[in-house]
C-alpha cells in the first residue's frame, strides 16, 4: 500500500507521527510537508525531537491569504500525487493543509482518508470550521475520535467508511510524556515550580485578529494566581506587535518563543492550569489531568467540558480570573477519546480498504 500523508501545520507534525510510524513496518509513505508552518519552532524541531521521519516533499508555501494559499497546495500537491500514485491520501485536522490533500484526492479519485474527522464546532466563522465540513464531505475514509463524532457525521448523512479510532493524539502523548518527564528541564530553566504557574496558549484569529479580545486576555492573564508562561504563536507576536500590547505586557506574564513538543508537554504536566484557545491543547490538557480554561464560546471537544475538566469562559476577563481560581472536578476515568491505540487502529483500517496484507490488530 502506498500513502500520500499530507501535513503543513504544527499539530499535524504531532498527529502524523505515531501513523507514520506504524505504516512505514508494511508500507510506503511520501510524506508532504505543504510549508505552511516553516519557521524552526513551528516545523522543524517537531522533525528533530520526534519519531517522524523528514518529509519528501516540503512545498514551501509559506503565508499568503487563506486562499492563496489552498490554491498553491492545491498546486503542489497535485502534481506530487499524480507523480506517486498513491493508494490513499491521508490528512489531519482542520487547516488549509488538510482540505487541499483531500480536495487533490477527491479531484484525483484516489481514496481520501480523513484523520480526526467528525468534529464540529458550529460556528462557520471559524476557518477550520469550513475545512472540516468539506474534508469530512470529500472523504472515502473517517477516522473519528469520538462516539459523539460518529454520531456527528450520521446526522450529516455520512455513514460509510467510517472507523471509531480513538483519538490519535492521545497516542501522541503516551509515546512522549515519560521522555518529557525525564528529559525536559524547561521548568527549572524558565525558574518555576511544577503546580505553580499557568500556561497559555492563543494563535485563533477570533481571538489574534480583535485587538479588544486579545487585550482582555491579557487582563484576565494579569489577575492569574500565579506566573504565566505564554509560549507565543508567530500570528499572536504579530498581533501583540501591532497593537502596542507587547510594551503593555503584565508583569506576571512571560512571553516566550513557541516550544517543542517535548518542552510543551512537560510545561502542560507541571502546570497548575492551562489557558488556550487550542484545540489539540485541550485534548492534552485533559489526558495530563490539568484543568483546562478555554479561552473560547465553543469547543469541538465538548467532552472536557462535559466531565468537568474544562471551561468554556471566552475572553472576559472576569470569567478568565474565576476559571483561574477555582476548584475543578477532580480527574475523571472517562475515556471518551479511546485508548491510545488509534494509528494500529488507522493502519488496520486502511488496510482493509486496499488490497494491502492484513495486520493482526488488537481492538
Ligand atoms: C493554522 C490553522 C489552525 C491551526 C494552527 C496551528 C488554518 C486556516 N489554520 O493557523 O487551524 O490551529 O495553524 O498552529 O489552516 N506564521 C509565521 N511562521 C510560521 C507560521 C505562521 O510567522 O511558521 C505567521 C504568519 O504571519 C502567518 C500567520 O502566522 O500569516 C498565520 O499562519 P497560518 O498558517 O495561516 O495560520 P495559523 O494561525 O498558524
Ligand atoms: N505545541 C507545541 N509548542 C507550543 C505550543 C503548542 O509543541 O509552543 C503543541 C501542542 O502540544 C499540541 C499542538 O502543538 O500538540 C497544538 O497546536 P496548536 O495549538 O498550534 O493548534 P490546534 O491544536 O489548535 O490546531
Amino acid at each position: 500500500m502506498k500513502i500520500a500523508s499530507v501535513v503543513g501545520a504544527r499539530p499535524q507534525f504531532v498527529k502524523a507521527f505515531p501513523v507514520s510510524n506504524a505504516l512505514r513496518d508494511d508500507h510506503e509513505e511520501v510524506l508532504i510537508h505543504t510549508g505552511q508552518h516553516y519557521d524552526d519552532e513551528m516545523s522543524d524541531v517537531f522533525f528533530e525531537e520526534l519519531p517522524i521521519p523528514e518529509p519528501d516533499v516540503n512545498l514551501g508555501v509559506g503565508s499568503h491569504s487563506h486562499a492563496k494559499q489552498t490554491a498553491a497546495m492545491l498546486e503542489g500537491i497535485d502534481d506530487v500525487v499524480s507523480k506517486c500514485a498513491p493508494d490513499v491520501v491521508l490528512v489531519y485536522g482542520d487547516t488549509n493543509s488538510t482540505l487541499a490533500g483531500a480536495l487533490v484526492g477527491s479531484k484525483r479519485d484516489v481514496v481520501v482518508a480523513h484523520v480526526e474527522a467528525g468534529l464540529r464546532s458550529y460556528n462557520r466563522s471559524m476557518p477550520e470550521e469550513t475545512n472540516r465540513v468539506l474534508t469530512d464531505h470529500c472523504s472515502d475514509l473517517l477516522f473519528v475520535p469520538s462516539e459523539r463524532a460518529v454520531e456527528t457525521l450520521a446526522n450529516e448523512g455520512i455513514t460509510r467508511g467510517v472507523y471509531d479510532t480513538g483519538d490519535v493524539m492521545y497516542d501522541s502523548l503516551l509515546a512522549v510524556r515519560e521522555r518529557a518527564r525525564d528529559c525536559s528541564s524547561i521548568v527549572d530553566e524558565l525558574g518555576h515550580t511544577d503546580g505553580k504557574y499557568v500556561l497559555a496558549t492563543v494563535h485563533r484569529a477570533a481571538n489574534t485578529d480583535n485587538p479588544d479580545r486579545l487585550e482582555s486576555i491579557l487582563t484576565g492573564l494579569s489577575n492569574a494566581p500565579s506566573p504565566v508562561v505564554f509560549p507565543a504563536h508567530p500570528r499572536t507576536v504579530d498581533a501583540l506587535e501591532s497593537e502596542g500590547l507587547d510594551r503593555a505586557l503584565p508583569s506576571n506574564v512571560d512571553v516566550i518563543d513557541p516550544v517543542g513538543y517535548l518542552d510543551f508537554v512537560r510545561l502542560l504536566d507541571g502546570a497548575e492550569r492551562v489557558a488556550t484557545d487550542s484545540g489539540g491543547v485541550q485534548k492534552e490538557a485533559f489526558y495530563l489531568d490539568t484543568p483546562c480554561v478555554t479561552l473560547r464560546d465553543e469547543t469541538e471537544w465538548r467532552e472536557t467540558v462535559a466531565c468537568g475538566r474544562n471551561e468554556l469562559v471566552g475572553t472576559d476577563p472576569t470569567a478568565i480570573h474565576r476559571a483561574l481560581t477555582r476548584e475543578f472536578e477532580s480527574s475523571t476515568d472517562d475515556t471518551p477519546y479511546g485508548d491510545g491505540n488509534a494509528a494500529a487502529r488507522i493502519v488496520a483500517a486502511l488496510e482493509s480498504v486496499t488490497d494491502a496484507p492484513q495486520r493482526n490488530v488488537s481492538e
